[in-house]
């Protein structure tokens, strides 16, 4: 069965949040498209992941050699056994809720998500097709997308196939019409379902 991640970091939570909108959507119109895909949420806006020290990537890569079940490798063996991820994030100071980044980091875990070759080369283990970055901002986003281009980095690092980004910006902007601008983004989720199920 087809499985796709969530990484919801929409802190304002489902009621209030104008990303959690657009991701809803995105995760309804997949649904339409592939019933039977498996939806596994990680929920980051109450922040419960311990953000990474020495010691603790040390204790991760130990559980990792281990081969243990301990939920601190979830993060890591989530993004390798998905064939989509779906993040969620407003546009926090240039980039994304730092939540996100903890949870990442985690989720770059040796021998999971990548590893090396003899030839020292770095190669990526998910099996994830793509991954779809959502985001809002109060002001412009595209300029100056620091996190998407993040996003992009280490997902190429881990091995996923494809990124894509859906923004709506200038939401908190004077004047802005903002279900207009929700509106637009989300006219824009059907094309990017299909390519994101690789249709
Ligand atoms: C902590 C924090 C940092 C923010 N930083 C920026 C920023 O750097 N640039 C910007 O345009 N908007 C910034 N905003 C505004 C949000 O991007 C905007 O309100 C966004 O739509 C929030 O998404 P949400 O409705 O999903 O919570 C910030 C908001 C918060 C709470």
């Amino acid at each position: 069965m087809e499985q796709l991640l969530f990484l919801d970091a929409c802190m304002r939570g489902p009621e209030v949040s104008r990303t959690a909108r657009l991701c809803r959507c995105f995760l309804e119109e997949y649904r339409a498209l592939r019933p039977e895909t498996r939806i596994v949420r990680r929920d980051l806006t109450g922040a419960e992941l311990p953000v990474m020290t020495a010691a603790r990537a040390e204790e991760r890569d130990a559980l990792a050699r281990a081969g243990s079940d301990s939920p601190l490798l979830a993060p890591a063996r989530e993004v390798a056994g998905s064939d989509l991820i779906l993040v969620g994030a407003p546009y926090w100071d240039l980039s994304f809720p730092a939540a996100l980044k903890v949870c990442l980091e985690w989720a770059s875990c040796l021998g999971i998500t990548f590893r090396y070759t003899e030839e020292g080369a770095q190669v990526g283990m998910s099996r994830a097709r793509a991954l779809v970055y959502v985001t809002t901002g109060g002001g412009p986003v595209r300029a100056q997308n620091l996190g998407y281009q993040y996003i992009q980095g280490w997902a190429a690092m881990m091995g996923v196939g494809e990124t894509f980004c859906l923004a709506a910006e200038n939401l908190d902007v004077w004047g802005t019409d903002v279900e207009a601008a929700l509106a637009r983004a989300a006219g824009e989720i059907p094309a990017l379902v299909r390519r994101a199920a690789g249709r």
